[in-house]
């Protein structure tokens, strides 16, 4: 099996971190890659913000759990009260990946990618990887929205989606079994 192959395989979303900081330059090639993702019409709509650093994502935690208990009837209220809740799992990066449907109307797609393309690189290098998707349901909360201004969150974006990123802790988890006849080949000689 070739290597991207079976780095797809092999990936999996880490949710147990190490404190240490990844290498920049390790950093800095997983959101290059992140940033080469095929996007709608190539409008490459996104915009990436790179959480770096505990105390930084500390205090987005400390906002991430207030803005949730804020909002109605969200299914994340639960998860940020446990003891030990962590925006981005205790790793030392979030990657915030933001855009605006006003400037591309496939832009949830297009972020997903970058998303892809980002755990994708990152497993490469030996880094863990996990989606974060609580501050998506925050964009518009007015109080959050001050928050995600002063990380320079461009005003209009909406979030699609987060990558913690970080050295895995413990042993790699195994990949979920694949669910069954969810694909069908179409040949001309049936
Ligand atoms: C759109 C999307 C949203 C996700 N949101 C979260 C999340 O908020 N928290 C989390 O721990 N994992 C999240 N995940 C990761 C999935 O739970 C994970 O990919 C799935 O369980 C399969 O495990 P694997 O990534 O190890 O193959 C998300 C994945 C996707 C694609």
């Amino acid at each position: 099996m070739n290597e991207t192959i079976s780095s797809i395989l092999n990936r999996r979303s880490i949710r147990r971190y190490l404190p240490e900081q990844i290498r920049k330059e390790d950093l800095e090639q997983i959101v290059r890659a992140g940033l080469y993702a095929p996007s709608a019409r190539n409008k490459q709509p996104w915009h990436l913000t790179v959480v770096c650093g505990h105390e930084l994502l500390t205090r987005l935690t400390a906002e991430v759990k207030s803005a949730t208990l804020r909002m109605p009837d969200n299914h994340y209220a639960a998860m940020v009260q446990k003891e030990g809740y962590s925006v981005a799992f205790g790793a030392p990066i979030l990657v915030i990946v933001s855009g605006n449907s006003a400037d591309a109307p496939m832009v949830r797609c297009d972020c997903s990618l970058v998303l892809g393309n980002i755990f994708l690189a990152a497993h490469s290098l030996g880094i863990g990887s996990c989606w974060v998707n609580q501050l998506g349901i925050l964009s518009d909360e007015p109080g959050f929205r001050t928050v995600l201004e002063s990380l320079n969150v461009p005003a209009r974006n909406t979030v699609y989606g987060c990558a913690a990123l970080g050295y895995p802790r413990g042993a790699h988890p195994a990949a979920p079994a694949r669910r069954e006849n969810t694909v069908n080949y179409v040949t001309a000689n049936q």
